[in-house]
C-alpha cells in the first residue's frame, strides 16, 4: 500500500475539536386530543447526546416522525429542548444564530427576488453595502454554478438551480455549520446525484461542518463521515456509523457506489434502519386503531 494510502486511512479528513456539542436532549410536545380535548405529553426525543466534530460531514436517518426536523431545529435554535443543551464552540445556543446556516426541503427562496438578491438578502439585512454584497454573491454564485443567472427568479430557475441558490444563501454570512434538512428530497435522481457531489467540493472548499438529514441510505453513505441512526418515536440514537471512505475517493471516483466497499456499507446501514423503519410502520398502524 502507498505511503499516500496509508496516511489517508489514519488521518480523519475533520480536525477532532468539537463543533457541536449535545447533551441529554429531551424534547416533549403537549398535544390536546380532539376526542375528548384532554391534554396530553408526548416524547419526541429522548435522551439525545452526541458530538460533531470541526469539519466533519454528520447525516442524520431514521424513520419518518421519529425527530430528525425538531431535533435540527433544536440545532439551529428555532426551537427549545424540554431538557438538555445544545452548544457550538463550548457555549450554549441560546435563538438562531448566523453562526448556522439552514437549508430546507423546500427551496424557500422569495419569489420575488432575483438569484442574486435571494443569495445576497442576509447580507443586505445587515447592512453590508452593495459593492461588497455583489462581491460575496457573485463568489458564491460561482461556488455553486450559478454564475449566469444572477438576474433570473425562482420560477425560471429548475429545482436543482434553486436548490443551490438557497445553499449559497446559507453560506453568505459565512456560518460555520450548515443544517440541512432532507434539501436534495425533491429532486430527481440524476440531479441529486450531482448536488450531492457538488456539496462535497464546496465543503472541502469551505470546511464547513454539516449536519444533514435524508431518507436516502445511498446518499447517507455517500456524503456522511459519520451516520447517526435514529430509533422511531420517542426518537434516541440508535447507532452511530463511521464510513471508511476517503473523501478523495468519493469525489474522485465517479463509479463509487458500485464498489464492493460501497455496496456493503449501504446494507450494513440498512439492516439497521429496517428493523426501526419496520416498528414505526406498526408503531403508526396501533396508533390509528
Ligand atoms: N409542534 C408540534 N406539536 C406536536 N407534535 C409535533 C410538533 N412538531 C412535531 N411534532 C411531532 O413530532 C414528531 C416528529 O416530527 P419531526 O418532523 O421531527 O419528524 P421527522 O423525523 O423529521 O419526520 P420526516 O422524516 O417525516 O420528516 C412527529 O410525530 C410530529 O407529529
Ligand atoms: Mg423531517
Amino acid at each position: 500500500m502507498s505511503e499516500e494510502a496509508v496516511e489517508t486511512i489514519l488521518k480523519p479528513d475533520f480536525s477532532t475539536d468539537v463543533k457541536l456539542q449535545v447533551k441529554n436532549i429531551t424534547k416533549k410536545f403537549t398535544i390536546r386530543k380532539k376526542q375528548n380535548g384532554e391534554y396530553s405529553t408526548v416524547t419526541i426525543l429522548d435522551n439525545i447526546s452526541l458530538e460533531v466534530k470541526k469539519g466533519e460531514f454528520l447525516v442524520i436517518v431514521g424513520p419518518s416522525g421519529c425527530g430528525k426536523t425538531t431535533l435540527l431545529d433544536i440545532f439551529g435554535g428555532l426551537s427549545k429542548p424540554t431538557e438538555g443543551t445544545v452548544s457550538i464552540d463550548g457555549e450554549s445556543i441560546d435563538g438562531p444564530d448566523l453562526n448556522r446556516g439552514i437549508v430546507f426541503q423546500q427551496y424557500a427562496l422569495f419569489p420575488w427576488l432575483t438569484t442574486a438578491e435571494n443569495v445576497g438578502f442576509v447580507l443586505e439585512s445587515q447592512n453590508v453595502k452593495k459593492k461588497e454584497r455583489d462581491k460575496i454573491v457573485n463568489k458564491l454564485l460561482a461556488l455553486v454554478g450559478l454564475s449566469g443567472f444572477e438576474n433570473h427568479y425562482p420560477h425560471q430557475l429548475s429545482g436543482g438551480m434553486k436548490q443551490r441558490a438557497a445553499i449559497a444563501r446559507a453560506l453568505s454570512f459565512e456560518p460555520d455549520i450548515l443544517l440541512m434538512d432532507e434539501p436534495f428530497g425533491a429532486l430527481d435522481s440524476l440531479t441529486r446525484e450531482i448536488l450531492q457531489r457538488e456539496l462535497l467540493r464546496i465543503r472541502n472548499e469551505t470546511g464547513k461542518t454539516i449536519i444533514f438529514i435524508t431518507h436516502s441510505i445511498d446518499e447517507a453513505v455517500f456524503l456522511a463521515d459519520r451516520v447517526a441512526v435514529m430509533t422511531v418515536r420517542p426518537g434516541t440514537i440508535k447507532k452511530i456509523v463511521k464510513i471508511p471512505l476517503s473523501r478523495r475517493s468519493r469525489l474522485e471516483n465517479e463509479d463509487i457506489r458500485s464498489t464492493k466497499e460501497f455496496v456493503q456499507i449501504r446494507q450494513s446501514l440498512w439492516a439497521l434502519i429496517k428493523e426501526e423503519v419496520f416498528k414505526s410502520q406498526k408503531y403508526f398502524r396501533e396508533e390509528r386503531k
